[in-house]
């Protein structure tokens, strides 16, 4: 196994290992420390059946449920589909690929997944990336006094919020019993494996901080947000077909990018996310 670190706050890239073969428990734990240590992982070159995928995905955690039946896989509901038919999943021509601003994924759960992981089948020949940001590079680059200021907030995670900045996916009345409205969480997150801190906000799903007044509450959002969104945090994917990446939910941001040919060009990419503790 050789890791490469990117050239980038975050991240790190594997070669020289076979996810369909069976691991010894040092080299399970081996990858999940590298996984704890920069965050996303791409191992590539991998070559995986549906089943080769999930098994896969138990290096890293169990398999946690996918929120929204019109995407899984037909035969295994724990995989969903990242698609380009996502762009007219409803036969108008109007563009809807998924996941296209910053957030982590599904933060109003108590348990929100610890990571997800995604498995690159056709890539387009250009855009499609995805965007990552690394929290804890930001959280370890605040002032102390906001370090100080935020250690003890906790913010209210909904299933949209008011301040997202695009509209989500709307939910069946049996999803929204299945799955819950709302939690709240600590803005600042530690990293079970090594103690690590990350500032735990979703852009999308955060609506307020416990405690404080509106106005309060959106400066201090705003001020984490700008904070957050500087480039010196970023780093972007562009997929190789191959390409088992995993992100960590609990310190990095993602974005997809919906800037490729989707009428003309192809892109598939198999999800499976990973349960998580309880923020804390
Ligand atoms: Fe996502």
């Amino acid at each position: 196994m050789k890791v490469t670190p990117f050239d980038a706050p975050l991240g790190a890239e594997i070669t020289g290992i076979n996810l369909a073969d069976d691991f010894t428990a040092e080299t399970v734990d081996e990858l999940n420390a590298y996984w704890a240590e920069y965050l996303v992982l791409c191992i590539r070159d991998q070559n995986l059946a549906p089943l080769d995928f999930l098994k896969a995905s138990r290096i890293f955690g169990d398999p946690f449920e996918q929120l929204y039946g019109q995407f899984n896989h037909p035969e295994y509901p724990d995989i969903g589909l990242l698609t380009h038919q996502d762009g007219d999943t409803v036969g108008n021509g109007k563009r809807k690929i998924r996941g296209t601003s910053w957030h982590t994924d599904a933060s109003y759960f108590e348990r929100p997944p610890a990571g997800t992981m995604l498995l690159a089948l056709e890539i387009p020949k250009g855009g499609g990336d995805t965007d990552f940001m690394s929290t804890r590079a930001a959280y370890e680059a605040l002032p102390d006094r906001t370090k100080q200021q935020i250690s003890q907030l906790e913010a209210i995670h909904v299933y949209e919020s008011s301040r997202s900045p695009r509209k989500l996916i709307k939910r069946s009345q049996d999803q929204v019993e299945k799955f819950g409205e709302q939690t709240k969480h600590p803005i600042v997150r530690t990293h079970p494996a090594n103690g690590c801190k990350s500032i735990f906000l979703n852009p999308i799903r955060v609506e307020s901080v416990v405690g404080l007044t509106h106005d309060e509450s959106n400066k201090i959002l705003d001020d984490l947000h700008d904070h957050l969104f500087q480039p010196d945090f970023h780093y972007r994917h562009k997929w190789n077909v191959g390409d088992f990446l995993i992100w960590d939910n609990r310190s990095i941001l993602h974005q997809a990018n919906d800037d490729y040919d989707w009428h003309n060009q192809r892109r598939r990419l198999y999800r499976i996310m990973v349960k998580g503790e309880r923020p804390f």
